[in-house]
């Protein structure tokens, strides 16, 4: 039963997070670039930053709670000798590269964001949705047994 919940509440939080960033890349970005207005993403930022750091410390809480039920005491996750192990390791890397563009992003490209700045910011959004959209190849990888 915990093991269900916790794929459902993953899940979840895989819909705020990565749905949030589709919404913010497809539609609010284009139309900041188009228009040259960084309030355009500031304002959806107010809405949905908090948020979304929420989803995102849910999906990493229920994915190291998941990897802890098929691993009991991590041991092994990392022996890359599964298919398993593997995804989740892959699943880490992707979480690291999500936090570094996240931080850079808060804290030196946003607190700045002008006319002149705008397109630094949009790479970071389109690589935070890349990243996001790769999770849920991983992780529907990881239920339907492998990918390939
Ligand atoms: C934003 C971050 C993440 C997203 C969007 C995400 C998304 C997903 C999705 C869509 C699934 C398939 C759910 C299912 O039907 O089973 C999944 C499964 C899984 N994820 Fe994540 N994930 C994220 C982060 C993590 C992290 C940080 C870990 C831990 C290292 C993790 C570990 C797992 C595991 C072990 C499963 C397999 C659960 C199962 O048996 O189905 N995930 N993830």
């Amino acid at each position: 039963m915990l093991f269900k919940i916790l794929v459902i509440l993953h899940t979840l939080g895989a819909t705020v997070w990565v749905g949030g960033h589709l919404v913010l890349a497809a539609t609010v970005l284009p139309q900041a670039l188009k228009q040259r207005n960084p309030d355009r993403i500031h304002h959806f930022e107010e809405h949905f930053e908090n948020f979304g750091l929420a989803a995102l410390l849910l999906q990493v809480i229920t994915g190291l709670w998941l990897t802890w039920i098929y691993f009991p005491g991590f041991q092994n996750f990392l022996a890359f000798d599964s298919f398993l192990s593997t995804y989740i390791a892959i699943k880490l890397g992707l979480l690291l590269g999500t936090i570094a563009l996240a931080l850079h992003a808060r804290f030196f490209i946003i607190p700045n964001l002008t006319k002149e700045t705008l397109n630094s910011l949009a790479y970071h959004i389109i690589g935070v949705t890349t990243l996001a959209v790769l999770f849920v190849i991983l992780g529907s990888g990881i239920r339907l047994g492998g990918l390939t």
